[in-house]
């Protein structure tokens, strides 16, 4: 049993790639599968989304495997069948030595080898900017989830991605597929959030994933270190994230 992985990325900041991260990850170990989130952000901030302090984890799961197994750097965090490898500003000097030695592709697939017979998920967070360790982590991933921003969409920073996605593809032998774009901040009232939804649907079509509202209770969330799970589970955005997770499982590959 290997665990399947799916990263949230976008080269762009700010657009909801932990929130989604962390509330999937709870919502998965709800529904009874182990999961993993490794948090491949120097802002660390997974960690303190749940709860937690953002610790060098994975700096020394990259950069440090002769110092024992990767296990050490496994926090729980205090949910049922969920655990993290938090990440700190360690995570920056981490790509930095990942890139000056040249290490291959599979870098971040090989680090996990022996995790990922352990979870049934592994989901990574990234850092909005490219610089090695985000590639790395896209190419140890079955699937790819890209959020959106609906209310400041930049084409830009998605087409970067799917750019990024096609050349892993083509020429690093990459299996993984994108499962979709994800519209996130969207608002149901304004003329702007349709505009972006009909915009992303054009280019994207099937991969255009059911929109995840804006909600005042989810930025809350992430300031007190809880998931919508404990804070608010029969709120809007709640529903939202669940047909997410729904199709996630459903996806599996
Ligand atoms: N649907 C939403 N409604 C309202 N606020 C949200 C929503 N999703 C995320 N937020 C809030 O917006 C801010 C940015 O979200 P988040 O940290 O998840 O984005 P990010 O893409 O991980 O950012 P970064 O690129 O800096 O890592 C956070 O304060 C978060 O709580
Ligand atoms: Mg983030």
């Amino acid at each position: 049993m290997t665990a399947k992985k799916a990263s949230i990325s976008n080269s762009k900041g700010g657009v909801g790639k932990t929130t989604t991260t962390t509330t999937l990850g709870h919502a998965l170990a709800l529904r009874g599968k182990r999961t993993l989130i490794v948090d491949f952000d120097p802002q660390g901030q997974c960690a303190t989304a749940l709860g937690l302090n953002p610790e060098p984890c994975v700096f020394n799961l990259l950069i440090s495997p002769a110092s024992g197994s990767s296990h050490r750097w496994v926090r729980e965090t205090g949910r049922e069948n969920l655990d993290l490898i938090p990440g700190d500003r360690s995570t920056a000097t981490a790509q930095i030595v990942l890139n000056a030695e040249n290490r291959p592709i599979s870098a971040v697939a090989e680090a996990l080898a022996s995790l990922s017979k352990e979870y049934d998920y592994i989901l990574f967070d990234t850092a909005p900017s490219a610089g090695g360790l985000q590639e790395r982590a896209i190419w140890a991933s079955n699937q790819v989830i890209i959020p959106a921003a609906t209310e400041f969409l930049s084409m830009d920073g998605i087409q970067q991605m799917a750019q990024l996605l096609a050349d892993l593809n083509n020429q690093r032998a990459w299996q993984g597929t994108l499962l979709g774009v994800l519209p996130t901040f969207y608002e149901t009232v304004t003329k702007h959030s349709k505009v972006a939804m009909l915009s992303l649907k054009g280019t994207f079509g099937e991969r255009l994933l059911p929109p995840i509202r804006r909600s005042t209770v989810l930025r809350e969330c992430a300031a007190e270190g809880l998931t919508i799970w404990e804070k608010d589970p029969d709120c809007s955005v709640a529903a939202d994230y669940t047909r997410l997770v729904n199709i996630l499982i459903k996806n599996r590959r």
